[in-house]
């Protein structure tokens, strides 16, 4: 991995030590009902604002489950982590990332909200036997479709029985084909829940 300058071409936010600077900022952000104040930096998934992409998850989703295991995957800085752990104070929300400074921001965004039912983790240190009763997710496209097909088919058969998995894709980043290929890999159905600001939500159950 390059480390040349203060933002390298492979300080992508998908890396495990992104090389920019780890400056923290305090962003106002409307989450769960409720307006909130919570820790970025540079290196993170959309530091400066909540993505749209996971604007429209939020919106459009169905609600989550009140109790059980539930994962957002890739969590970035938190924002669907901690929207499911303040809606779902019941649940155990696992807020996954590659990312070790966005597993520190979402570990402190916790903290700061109040969340104590958020457990922030690398997707090795989550415990095999759990099963989830919801996975939420803004997936990670960038880093490539192979590397984003195995990360699907990694998490996605964790689903319990009956669970729901809702995922954001971009419509010109190949959510109609993800869906397809969803379709045809997985014994699951998926249906396609809403479309709004060039996103698409999928369900996949
Ligand atoms: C599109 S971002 C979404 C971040 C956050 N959920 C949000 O909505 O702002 C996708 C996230 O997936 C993470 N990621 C990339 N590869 C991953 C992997 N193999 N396992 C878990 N997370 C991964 C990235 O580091 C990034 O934080």
């Amino acid at each position: 991995m390059g480390r040349v300058g203060a933002v390298s071409e492979h300080d992508h936010y998908f890396t495990a030590q992104p090389a920019s600077a780890d400056e923290r900022r305090v962003l106002r952000v409307h989450l769960a009902g409720r307006d909130l104040e919570v820790e970025t930096a540079g290196g993170v998934f959309s530091p400066d604002h909540v993505d749209l992409g996971t604007r429209v998850l939020l919106e459009h989703a169905a609600p989550a489950p009140a109790a059980g295991d539930l994962l957002d995957l890739g969590c970035g800085w938190g924002p669907i982590a901690l929207t499911l752990a303040l809606a779902s104070p019941g649940a155990r929300v696992w807020a996954v990332d590659v990312n070790e400074r966005a597993l520190d921001l979402v570990r402190r965004n916790a903290e700061r909200v109040g969340a104590t039912n958020l457990t922030a983790a690398r997707p090795d240190d989550v415990p095999d036997a759990i099963r989830f009763s919801a996975i939420w997710s803004n997936p990670p496209i960038r880093v490539g479709k192979a590397a984003l097909h195995e990360l699907l088919l990694r998490w996605l058969p964790r689903l319990a029985d009956g669970a729901h998995a809702q995922l954001v894709v971009g419509k010109n980043l190949g959510a109609d084909s993800l869906q397809r290929w969803l379709a045809a890999e997985l014994p699951v159905t998926v249906e396609r829940t809403a479309s709004a600001k060039g996103f698409r939500v999928l369900r996949v159950s």
